[in-house]
């Protein structure tokens, strides 16, 4: 859903993000800590629940 104001949960619906996806699922498998730092609605929280499903 393109219009859904809850952070995406599916990779096919988080649009443009393949390359933070990588890193911050690389850095939390490394056991790193991680902030996720942008504007309010940037997609922070769908970036980082996806980033745990995958690491
Ligand atoms: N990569 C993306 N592609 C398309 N839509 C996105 C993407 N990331 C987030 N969205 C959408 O943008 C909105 C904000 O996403 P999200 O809640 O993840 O952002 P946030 O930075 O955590 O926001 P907040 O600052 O309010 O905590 C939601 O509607 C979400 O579905
Ligand atoms: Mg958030």
């Amino acid at each position: 859903m393109l219009f859904d104001l809850n952070p995406k949960t599916s990779s096919k619906e988080l649009f443009g993000r393949e390359r933070e996806l990588e890193e911050l699922i690389r850095l939390v498998r490394a056991r790193r800590w991680v902030a996720v730092l942008g504007p309010r609605m940037v997609g922070k929280t769908s970036l980082v629940k996806m980033a745990m499903r995958k690491a």
